[in-house]
C-alpha cells in the first residue's frame, strides 16, 4: 500500500497478536489484491472497528468498496449473508474471498444515520428488520448456542463484579431461558445494526452494511440501536432513561415486534456486553475495565424495564 494505513486501523495492533500479525500483513495484502482485482483506489480510506475500507474503481469503471477484515470470528460469514440478502435492504456484494477475508462491495454514500434525529433512524433501521430477517441459510451460527455460552460466563462471574447482582441474575436467567428455546435460532439476522451501519445510497434511501450474522431471533436485533449514540442522550427531555424508552418502543412499534421478548433480549445482550469487558480487563491486569460503558450496559438494561 503506497499510502500509509489510517492511523485507527494501525492502532488495532494493540488489540492482542492476532490483531498485530493482520495488521503488519495489511499493506501487502492491499497491494496484492488491488492487482489482483484489477482494482484502482480512488478516494481516502474508511475504517470501523474491524476492517479497512478502500474506496475504488473496477476494471468496468465501477465505483465499489474494497473491505478488508480484520480476525475476528463475528465477520466471519458477512459475505455469505450479503449473498443471501442480495442487496434487498443491504449493500450488493460484488466478489468476496472469504478465506483473505476481504469483500468487494457496492459503494454507497458517505453519510451513515448519525446524522439524523435517533428516532427517524429508529424507523429507518426497524423498517429494514422486516426486509432482513430471512429463513438463515444452515452455515450460520445458531444464537441459543452463543447465548448459552455467554450466560455461564456470565453466571461464573465473582459476587463483587462491578454489576447490580439482581441484573446479572435476571440476564443469566433470561439467557438460559433463550439458550432452550426453539425461536431462539431459524432467522438470519444482522445482529449490530445501528447508526453508523446504514448507509445512503442511490437505489434506495438506506442500505444496512457490515452484519455480524447469526441464525437468531428477530427480538435480538434492537439493542446496538440503544446503547449507540447514548452520550447524546443526557441532554433529551426528560434524560436518558425516557429517551431510551422512545428508541425503544419506535423499533418495536414499526418492526411489529413483541414487546417483553425484545425487552428481555436488551436485558441479556447489555449484560454480556459487560460481561465482556470484565473478562477483557481481569483484576490485577494490565488494564482496567472502561466503568462508562459498564455504567451504559446497567442504564440501557435499567431503562427499558423500569
Ligand atoms: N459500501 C460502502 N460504501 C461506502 N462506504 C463504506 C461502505 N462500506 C463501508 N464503508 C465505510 O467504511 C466504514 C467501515 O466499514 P464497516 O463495514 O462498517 O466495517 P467495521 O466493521 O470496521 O465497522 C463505514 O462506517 C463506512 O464509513
Ligand atoms: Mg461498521
Amino acid at each position: 500500500m503506497t499510502s500509509r494505513l489510517p492511523d485507527a486501523v494501525a492502532a488495532f495492533a494493540q488489540r492482542g497478536p492476532g490483531w498485530d500479525t493482520w495488521v503488519r500483513r495489511l499493506p501487502r495484502l492491499v497491494d496484492d489484491v488491488l492487482g489482483e482485482w484489477r482494482l484502482r483506489p480512488d478516494g481516502a480510506p474508511r475504517s470501523g472497528s474491524t476492517a479497512l475500507v478502500l474506496p475504488v474503481t473496477t476494471d468496468d469503471g465501477e465505483s465499489a468498496v474494497l473491505k478488508l477484515v480484520g480476525p475476528g470470528w463475528e465477520e466471519e460469514h458477512e459475505p455469505l449473508a450479503l449473498q443471501h440478502w442480495g442487496g434487498r435492504g443491504t449493500v450488493q456484494l460484488l466478489r468476496a474471498d472469504p478465506r483473505r477475508r476481504l469483500l468487494l462491495l457496492e459503494r454507497l454514500h458517505d453519510l451513515d444515520l448519525r446524522d439524523q434525529w435517533d428516532l427517524e433512524a429508529c424507523e429507518v433501521v426497524a423498517g429494514l428488520y422486516g426486509r432482513l430477517h430471512r429463513s438463515a441459510p444452515p452455515q450460520l451460527r445458531p444464537l441459543s448456542g452463543a447465548v448459552a455460552r455467554w450466560s455461564d460466563r456470565l453466571a461464573a462471574l465473582p459476587r463483587d463484579a462491578p454489576l447490580p447482582r439482581r441484573l446479572v441474575e435476571q440476564a443469566v436467567a433470561l439467557g438460559r431461558g433463550f439458550a432452550t428455546d426453539p425461536a431462539t435460532d431459524g432467522v438470519m439476522v444482522h445482529s449490530d445494526l445501528h447508526y453508523e451501519n446504514v448507509l445512503a445510497a442511490e437505489r434506495e434511501p438506506w442500505l444496512a452494511i457490515d452484519p455480524k450474522p447469526l441464525s437468531g431471533d428477530p427480538h435480538y436485533e434492537p439493542a446496538p440501536m440503544l446503547w449507540n449514540r447514548v452520550e447524546e442522550l443526557d441532554a433529551a427531555p426528560g434524560g436518558v432513561r425516557d429517551a431510551l424508552r422512545r428508541r425503544f418502543h419506535t423499533l418495536v412499534d414499526v418492526a411489529g415486534l413483541d414487546e417483553q421478548r425484545a425487552r428481555d433480549w436488551v436485558v441479556v445482550r447489555m449484560l454480556h456486553n459487560a460481561l465482556w469487558e470484565l473478562e477483557d480487563h481481569p483484576p490485577g491486569g494490565a488494564t482496567t475495565p472502561d466503568r462508562a460503558w459498564l455504567t451504559t450496559c446497567v442504564t440501557v438494561a435499567k431503562a427499558v424495564q423500569d
